[in-house]
């Protein structure tokens, strides 16, 4: 395992080394420290200089990568190579973006073909919408446009709907549905009009609880709104899945279907057919030009050397404090109120991705993996939990994210937004001490609950506007960023079984739910909140 090889020791011994060293200790022995870990990938401009590294970790952290074959698993990925063992599939999120004059066969698929082909459709169905073409079956336009799904075919597209808020079409609204509580689809589905809206149900497998619920509902409430037959459902309901028989089961139309492959995972499908309600709302150019810009930075994971690879250095800088400092938490603070879904997007990507114990092997590991990934747009979460970020007593290291131009010209207070993201960044990293407190003349029983200890690393990614293309760029960046952690735990990032057993029980306990006599052979714990439930239930 990776823990046993010299590279993770060297480690080791280093974290010893660089314990007693603080930023303030690393900054004063090289002024030009931001300039030398400053890395920029195609205008995306990422500061390194406030983490606990010196050279000596990069070159360290680098040959651990090398040691755990990241340079072969990314060729691999790229591929095509069946590197998802457990599901024995090949993971080729990154051949969604690349260029139709691309060439990439993989197992006798012609992917590019087939990419491209959907694309095309997506955007032929998109236009229609937006220009009013496709009308609902009394003749309106759409003016709503549901996406039912969840997780991944949901996370993505909500998070790129929100973030790509200024591109939008100006008469079609979309919504997003997920959750089996009803509450959802009813706050969706308030003030709509069933003749104006067109529901899309997102779901790679198309059996997924929430989402066929959701759609059931959906559709009750389009066929006794229009009081039309079934005839209806065709131009209200089109399927995002790669599961043609359980979209005909469901009773939407295949011809109404824009299909992915099993080779794409589903936190790794917003820029498949599952972003068709965002190509909807943004249109097929903008949409395209966000594709580039994943193209661009997965040009640069692919290529790059791992001491520039700003994706892989993120991965690693990110182990080395999970591993060797144990630090169990990364934060991700985007500046940018477009950006609020953001961190609930990463939760997926890195969490389903990485929270695993096993290794490809077949090995329980005997390291820490995976980081429980949170956040909230700035500033925001600093009046929150920023608390605990300053003066908590573990450290949590951050993503700040920044844009050099706001979103909208209207209200000019972007200057104290970028204030306060450089400001959160330079507190956390130096702190204030006890004696720059007394020098001040604070009083002396307030000084130890004044002082920041300071030392707490971040990332500062800054770009110059959140534009499609910018947005592809940072989702592709924490896509490989994930990866080079991955490889370098040696677990699947492709597969998600720790979510399999919670569904199965669930489907066991809803008859026991409804049958008041149904016998229960759970823990006592659950046997006594079934039976509470049951008896609220007949009451
Ligand atoms: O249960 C987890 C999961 O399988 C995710 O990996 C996935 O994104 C989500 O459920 C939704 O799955 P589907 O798109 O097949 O409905």
């Amino acid at each position: 395992m990776i823990n046993e090889t010299p590279q993770w020791h060297a480690l080791i011994s280093h974290h010893e080394e660089l314990a007693s060293t603080s930023l303030r200790d690393l900054f004063s022995a090289d002024p030009d420290r931001a300039e030398s870990l400053t890395v920029e990938v195609d205008g995306l401009i990422a500061d390194l200089s406030k983490h606990l590294i010196d050279d000596v970790t990069v070159d360290l952290l680098v040959e651990l990568a090398e040691a755990a074959g990241l340079p072969d698993r990314i060729a691999g990925m790229f591929r095509g190579d069946h590197i998802n063992t457990t599901e024995d599939r090949a993971v080729l999120h990154t051949a969604l973006r690349l260029p139709r004059d691309a060439s990439l066969e993989v197992d006798g698929q012609d992917v590019i073909g087939d990419v491209h082909g959907v694309l095309d459709h997506m955007a032929q169905f998109a236009e229609d919408v937006r220009d009013g073409t496709w009308r609902g079956h009394s003749g309106e336009r759409i003016k709503t446009v549901v996406n039912i799904g969840i997780g991944g075919s949901d996370l993505g597209p909500y998070m790129a709907y929100r973030a790509l808020m200024a591109y939008r079409h100006e008469s079609i609204e979309a919504r997003f549905v997920s959750n089996v509580d009803g509450t959802h689809l009813h706050q969706a589905l308030e003030g709509l009009d069933p003749e104006t809206t067109l529901f899309i149900v997102a779901s790679k497998t198309f059996t997924t609880l929430e989402t066929l619920a959701n759609a059931k509902s959906a559709r009750a409430w389009l066929l006794d709104g229009l009081g039309a037959d079934e005839s209806s459902i065709a131009k209200h309901f089109v399927a995002l899945s790669t599961n043609a028989e359980g979209v005909a089961a469901f009773g939407i139309d295949t011809a109404n279907m824009f299909e992915f492959w099993d080779w794409v995972g589903g936190r790794y499908s917003m820029d498949a057919a599952i972003g068709l309600s965002v190509m909807v709302a943004i249109g097929p150019e903008n949409f395209h030009d966000m594709l580039a810009g994943f193209h661009s930075m997965d040009q640069h994971f692919r290529h790059a050397p791992l001491r520039e690879n700003l994706p892989a250095l993120l991965g690693l800088i990110g182990i080395w404090y999970r591993n060797f400092f144990d630090w169990p938490s990364h934060a991700v603070l985007p500046y940018s109120q477009l950006l609020d879904r953001f961190p609930a997007y990463l939760q997926q990507l890195d969490m389903e991705s990485n929270g695993k114990r096993t290794t490809l092997g077949g090995e329980v590991v005997d390291y820490e993996t995976g980081s429980i990934v949170w956040g909230e747009p700035g500033t925001n979460g600093q009046h929150a939990f920023y608390q605990l970020i300053h003066q908590g007593t573990t450290p949590v290291p951050a993503d700040f994210i920044g844009f050099l131009s706001p979103d909208f010209d209207d209200i000019d207070h972007h200057d104290a937004l970028m204030a306060n993201l450089f400001a959160q960044a330079e507190a956390l990293a130096f702190g204030k001490t006890v004696e720059e407190l007394r020098v001040e003349g604070v009083d002396e029983s307030l000084v130890s609950h004044k002082s920041f200890p300071g030392n707490r690393p971040s990332t500062m990614l800054i770009s110059g506007r959140l534009t499609p293309y910018v947005l592809g760029q940072l989702v592709s960046l924490y896509e490989h960023r994930t990866f080079t952690q991955g490889v370098v735990w040696g677990v699947n990032s492709f597969d998600q079984w720790g979510v399999e057993l919670g569904k199965v029980l669930a489907m066991a306990i809803i008859p026991e739910l409804t049958e008041a006599t149904a016998p229960l052979e759970h823990d006592s714990s659950t046997n006594a909140l079934i039976e509470r439930y049951r008896k609220h239930r007949m009451m």
